[in-house]
């Protein structure tokens, strides 16, 4: 099982979401592989933004060593589920499939703890701290779902 979360810049909501996921993951015993990449390029090689490593790091989950990347169409055949956190990452990522087993695999990462809602997880970068609570918040939600799913499939 592969699962790929995806937001804009890639260092702040994604790779939040990837150390929550695989915390959880590691948490469970559950062997899956989770990465993150951003629909832009604008941060790729960078760590993530220091106000999303310090929230994660609160909760005890370590963001600080995850390198940005940029989501391409090969993410298509590598990952079994990408979860976007917005609506633009949503139309980026869709505008580059190109069969519908691409289309299949994509989703709103809230649509795991809101069903079939569409939400967004708000893009923190321009706020302040707040915003990095509420976002940790919202993706902690999702990926519980997500983890308690996993573990009844292998049941
Ligand atoms: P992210 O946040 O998509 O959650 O990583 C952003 C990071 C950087 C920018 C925008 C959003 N930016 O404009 O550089």
């Amino acid at each position: 099982m592969k699962i790929l979360m995806v937001c804009l810049g890639n260092i702040c909501r994604s790779p939040m979401a990837e150390g929550i996921l695989r915390s959880k993951l590691v948490r469970e015993g559950i062997d899956a592989e989770v990465q993150s990449a951003g629909t832009s390029s604008w941060h790729a090689g960078e760590n993530p933004d220091r106000r999303a490593i310090a929230k994660t790091k609160s909760y005890g989950v370590d963001i600080s060593k995850q390198v940005a990347q940029q989501f391409t169409s090969k993410h298509f055949e590598v990952f079994d589920y990408i979860f976007v956190m917005d609506e633009e990452n949503h139309r980026n990522v869709m505008s580059l499939v190109k069969n519908e087993e691409h289309k299949s695999k994509v989703d709103f990462l809230l649509n795991k703890s809101y069903l079939k809602s569409n939400m967004n997880v708000p893009d923190p970068y321009f706020g302040g701290e707040d915003g990095f609570e509420h976002v940790y918040n919202l993706i902690d939600q999702a990926c519980e779902v997500i983890v308690e799913e996993l573990i009844k499939k292998s049941k």
